[in-house]
C-alpha cells in the first residue's frame, strides 16, 4: 500500500475527470483498492463512446458514501462550477480528453473543445475554490513530437506536437502552466507514454489486435510497422499519478515511461503468440498470418521514448510490470471479459471501424 505524506491528500474531496475511461477508471480502482485514500471521490465524465460507468460498478456498490458519479461536460462552465461548489472540490486529477490520434485526424473539433476549452473551464473553477490544494493534469509524451534513432524525451524537451490530438494536449499543458505562473494555482503535470491493460477501448492498438486475433479478423499494421512506442502497464501509470498528487512538488512536471521501446510489429506478433497459446492451442494456422500492412497514419510520429529519471530519483517510482507479464495479463483480461467487450462495441464503434479501415482482405 502506498502511504501518502504528512499534511497529505488522503482525506479530501477529489475530482477525477474522465474517470469512466481507460486510465481514469483504472486510477479510481487503484485509489480505492491499493492506497490509503480515505476522502470522497467525484468522478465527472461525459460518457462519450470511450466512457463506460460499468468499469466501476463494483466500486460504486462498495463505497456508496465515498464514490460519486456525475455525468457532465468539462467544457460546460456552469456545470463545472456547480460541481466544484456542491462537492467542495479540493484537488483535481484531470484525465478527461478526446484521446485517439486517428479520430483527431478525421474530426478535430471535439479535441479542441474538450482538451483545450474543457481544461480551461476546470482551471477557472479551481481558481475560484477557497482551499484548493492541487490540480494534477494528465498529459502525454506526444506533445514532444517525434524522435529519430537516438535520444529520449525529458521534462526539458521543447514541445513540437504534430497532430491535432497532440496539439490540443500541448495547448492544455500550456494553459495549466500559465495558471500556475500567473495566478499561483498549485499544479503538477505528468507526460506519459503509451498505456495498455484492462478496460482499454478496443480502437487502440493492443486491444484491437487482441480482439481481432481472437475473432480471426485481419490485424492492421500501419505503414511498415517499424514505428516505436514506449509501453507502460496502466497500473504503473496510476501509481505514478498518485505519488505525484500526494508527494510531487507544485509547479513541477514529471515524465512517466515504461523503458519498453518496441516496434509496433513486435507488439502485434507478441500478441499473436499469446492469443495462440492462451486461446487457440489447437489452431492449424498462427494468428500472425492475419497481419496486414495498411495505409499509414498521416503524419505518423516515428518514435517516442521517455526518460523518467526525475520521477525515479525524486519520488522513487519505477514500473513494476515488464512487457511480457503486462501483455499476458492484458490478453487474459480480454479473454475473461467478453461481456465488457460486447457492451462497449456500440453502433458508433462499428461505424468507426468500417470508415477507418474499409474492407481489409
Ligand atoms: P479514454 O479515451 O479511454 O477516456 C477518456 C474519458 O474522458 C472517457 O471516459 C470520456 O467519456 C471522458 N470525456 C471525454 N470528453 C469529455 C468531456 N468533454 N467532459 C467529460 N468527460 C469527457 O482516454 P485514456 O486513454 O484513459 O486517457 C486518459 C488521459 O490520459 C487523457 O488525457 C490522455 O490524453 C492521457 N494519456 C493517455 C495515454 C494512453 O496511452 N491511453 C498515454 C498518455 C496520456
Ligand atoms: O504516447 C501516448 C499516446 O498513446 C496517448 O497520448 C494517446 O491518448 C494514446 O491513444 C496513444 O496514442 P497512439 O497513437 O500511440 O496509440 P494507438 O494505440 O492508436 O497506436 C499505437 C501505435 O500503433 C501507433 O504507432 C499507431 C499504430 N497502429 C494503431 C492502430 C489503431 C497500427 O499500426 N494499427 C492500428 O490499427
Amino acid at each position: 500500500m502506498i502511504q501518502s505524506h504528512e499534511g497529505n491528500q488522503h482525506d479530501h474531496n477529489l475530482l477525477v475527470t474522465g474517470g469512466a475511461g481507460f486510465i481514469g477508471s483504472n486510477f479510481i480502482r487503484y485509489l480505492f483498492e491499493q492506497t490509503d485514500f480515505s476522502g470522497r471521490l467525484i468522478n465527472f465524465d461525459l460518457l462519450t463512446y470511450a466512457g463506460n460507468p460499468a468499469n466501476l460498478q463494483d466500486i460504486q456498490e462498495l463505497y456508496p458514501e465515498r464514490y460519486v458519479f456525475v455525468r457532465g461536460d468539462i467544457a460546460d462552465a456552469a456545470t463545472v462550477k456547480a460541481v466544484f461548489r456542491r462537492y467542495d472540490i479540493e484537488s483535481v486529477c484531470h484525465f478527461a480528453a478526446e484521446s485517439h490520434v486517428d479520430r483527431s485526424i478525421k474530426s478535430p473539433d471535439r479535441f479542441i473543445q474538450t482538451n483545450i476549452v474543457g481544461t480551461f473551464q476546470l482551471l477557472e473553477a479551481a481558481l475560484s475554490q477557497k482551499a484548493f490544494r492541487r490540480f494534477h493534469h494528465i498529459s502525454t509524451d506526444e506533445v514532444f513530437g517525434s524522435l529519430g534513432h537516438d535520444g529520449m524525451f525529458t521534462e526539458e524537451t521543447a514541445y513540437q506536437p504534430r497532430n491535432p490530438y497532440s496539439a490540443s494536449k500541448a495547448s492544455s499543458d500550456h494553459l495549466v502552466r500559465a495558471y500556475a505562473n500567473t495566478y499561483s494555482l498549485p499544479v503538477t503535470i505528468s507526460n506519459c507514454s503509451n498505456n495498455y491493460g484492462p478496460y482499454q477501448f478496443p480502437e487502440k492498438l493492443i486491444p484491437l489486435i487482441i480482439l481481432n486475433a481472437l475473432e480471426g479478423k485481419p490485424l492492421p499494421v500501419y505503414g511498415d510497422g517499424k514505428h516505436i512506442r514506449d509501453w507502460l502497464y496502466v497500473t504503473d501509470h496510476c501509481q505514478a499519478i498518485w505519488l505525484i498528487l500526494t508527494r510531487g512538488v507544485a509547479g513541477e512536471t514529471y515524465n512517466i515511461g515504461g523503458m519498453t521501446e518496441r516496434e509496433n510489429l513486435y507488439i502485434v506478433q507478441r500478441i499473436c503468440e499469446l492469443v495462440d497459446e492462451l486461446a487457440r492451442p489447437d489452431a492449424d494456422r498462427p494468428s500472425s498470418e492475419l497481419i496486414r500492412f495498411v495505409e499509414d497514419r498521416p503524419g505518423h510520429d516515428r518514435r517516442y521514448a521517455i526518460d523518467f529519471t526525475k520521477i525515479r530519483t525524486e519520488l522513487d517510482w519505477q514500473p513494476r510490470e515488464d512487457l511480457d507479464s503486462g501483455l499476458k495479463q492484458t490478453v487474459e483480461w480480454y479473454l475473461g471479459h467478453r461481456d465488457w467487450v460486447n457492451q462497449v462495441r456500440t453502433g458508433e464503434y462499428r461505424t468507426w471501424i468500417k470508415d477507418h479501415y474499409g474492407e481489409m482482405k
